[in-house]
């Protein structure tokens, strides 16, 4: 009977579950894996996962739509986080944000069809400004023609 109750809609989720002892505490860590393994949050792995941290789906959808860096779609667009903390505007982040807006098609905050533009302050890499993070990869010394060949780097990431 009790099986019957369980939910494992999601195998590999139930998997980094179980290697995290079921652990509620880790359920960001274990969100970052599902989501590196699989690409996405599935709405059948959220339901695996809290099920199996026994916390509530409420819970883990407050979770996952607070943090950006979660997404909920295959192929959902991508995000080029431009640091514009002080370091990295006295080397031209500014700069590059403009030019990034203008590539880009869309503002800091913004989202073209394809990336999302973000703004972020301080990357830890502020003597190798401007930096850039995308899918938590950390460039340095950043200009547009950088920024391009990244994002195309990345656009096979889901
Ligand atoms: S100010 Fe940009 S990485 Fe620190």
């Amino acid at each position: 009977m009790a099986t019957l109750l369980n939910t494992i809609e999601d195998r590999t989720a139930r998997d980094i579950c179980t290697q995290h002892s079921d652990a509620p505490a880790e359920l960001l860590e274990i969100l970052h894996e599902v989501q590196e393994v699989k690409g996405f949050l599935s709405d059948g792995a959220l339901r695996t996962i809290a099920d199996a941290l026994n916390i509530s789906r409420a819970e883990i959808h407050g979770v996952v739509t607070f943090y950006h860096d979660f997404k909920k779609k295959k192929g959902a667009k991508q995000t080029l986080k431009i640091c514009r903390a002080e370091a990295c505007q006295a080397v031209g982040a500014n700069e590059l944000i403009e030019k990034a807006e203008s590539h880009f098609k869309t503002t800091l905050g913004g989202e073209s069809i394809t990336t999302a533009l973000e703004a972020t302050y301080c990357l830890g890499n502020c003597a190798l400004g401007p930096a850039v993070m995308v899918n938590n990869e950390l460039y340095g010394r950043v200009d547009l023609d950088r920024l391009v060949e990244i994002s195309n780097a990345h656009k096979g990431d889901s």
